[in-house]
């Protein structure tokens, strides 16, 4: 007996274990989910993505920012895309964090058609969200992976929702961390998709605490006044916009963590990510490396893309992406 206990402990043991690190990360999407059932899908959304990226840059952006917006309010179930039947501002899209800001609407319901023309009922709006920012990731920034996808549509969207779960450009480093954290997210996964920031745009109201009534210490004071120039004191009738990383506006790289460096970002958040010595940390290795970045960001897009999905019951594939069926 005295060889085969411990086997038999190590054997339980390894058993256990493995059945933990299978719960906690496992993961209820595939890669490929729909190769039996609708073998174009992902093909024809790229298409679509990609001719809508040529007609408007503003698009790639967009859609990856579409998708966090989705992911981080009820999951990622496309009620981020729910149009409010009664007319009244309660659904999410209406809400502050998402109007009239977010963009790609017309993109993901383009995609909706095409899609489901070619296979009815069998493709979620979740889904093409997800697979839609994968694309423009990959169009902006050269970024290729695979997107997990098996997501179901929600039924519910409340516009309080987006407004309690969704971080505003004013959070410290210490609310990113919690928000982040709720959906059981790292605080290197966040420092890691903020450089989303690294394409796109704002609006003045945005941001406007850092340049009025005085410019930001933590500003770069060379930014602030260009900012200043894009937006006319009094944000008042017509918020203007001004992009996210005015060096490589068109380029989801690396450049977001070098201006994080030298203070020219235009967030508090952007700015507070040199706040700890870990995230000061990864924000240095990031601006000086961005093969690295790029592939921790694919998988940290991938990680998001699984907070809080619906694979069963009350999910549904909407016929249309801006009503439940
Ligand atoms: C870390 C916390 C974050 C905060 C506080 C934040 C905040 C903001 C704000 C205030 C805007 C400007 C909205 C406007 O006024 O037009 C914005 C834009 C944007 N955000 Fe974030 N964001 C965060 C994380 C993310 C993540 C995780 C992603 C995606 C992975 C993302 C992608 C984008 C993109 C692409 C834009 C530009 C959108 C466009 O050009 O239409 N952000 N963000
Ligand atoms: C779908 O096909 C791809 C490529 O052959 C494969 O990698 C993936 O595992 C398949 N997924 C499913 C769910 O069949
Ligand atoms: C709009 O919201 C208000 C307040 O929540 C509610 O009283 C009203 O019935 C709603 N209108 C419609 C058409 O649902
Ligand atoms: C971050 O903001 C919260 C809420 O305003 C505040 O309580 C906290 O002290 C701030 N943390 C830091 C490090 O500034
Ligand atoms: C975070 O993980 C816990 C434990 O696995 C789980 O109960 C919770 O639902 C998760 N939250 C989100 C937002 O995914
Ligand atoms: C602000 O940015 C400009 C332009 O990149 C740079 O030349 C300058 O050194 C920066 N100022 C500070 C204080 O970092």
């Amino acid at each position: 007996m005295s060889a085969q206990v411990p086997v038999l402990v190590a054997v339980i043991f390894v058993t256990w274990a493995c059945f933990l690190c299978r719960s906690s990360e496992s993961s209820p999407l595939q890669v490929g989910y729909y190769n039996a059932t609708c073998p174009a899908a992902e093909g024809l959304i790229q298409t679509i993505v990609h001719a809508a990226v040529r007609k408007d840059s503003g698009n790639g952006p967009g859609l990856i920012r579409l998708f966090f917006h989705d992911c981080f309010v009820r999951g990622c179930d496309a009620s981020v895309l729910l149009d409010d039947p009664t007319g009244n501002a309660t659904v999410e899209k209406m809400s502050p964090p998402n109007f009239p800001s977010l963009r790609g609407f017309s993109v993901i319901n383009r995609a909706k058609r095409v899609v489901e023309r070619r296979c009815p009922g069998t493709v979620s709006c979740a889904d093409i969200v997800a697979f839609a920012a994968r694309d423009a990731a990959r169009i902006m920034g050269g970024i290729k992976f695979a997107m997990p996808s098996g997501r179901l549509d929600g039924r519910i969207s409340r516009a309080s929702e987006a407004l309690a779960n969704l971080p505003p450009g004013s959070f410290n480093l210490t609310q990113l961390v919690a928000s982040f954290a709720s959906k059981n997210l790292t605080a290197d996964d966040m420092v890691t998709l903020s450089g989303a920031h690294s394409i796109g745009r704002s609006h003045c109201s945005s941001f406007a605490g850092r340049i009025y009534p005085q410019l930001d210490a933590s500003l770069n004071a060379t930014l602030g006044r260009l900012l200043r120039g894009r937006c006319p004191a009094a944000t008042g009738r017509r918020d203007r916009v001004a992009a996210l990383d005015f060096k490589t506006p068109l380029q989801l790289d690396n450049q977001y963590y070098r201006n994080v460096v030298t203070h020219e970002v235009v967030f508090t958040s952007d700015q507070s990510l040199i706040d700890s010595n870990d995230t000061a940390a990864l924000v240095a290795l990031y601006a000086a490396n961005r093969a690295l970045w790029s592939q921790r960001f694919a998988a940290a897009m991938v990680k998001m893309g699984n907070i809080e999905v619906l694979t069963g019951p009350p999910g549904e594939i909407r016929l249309k992406c801006n009503k439940v069926n």
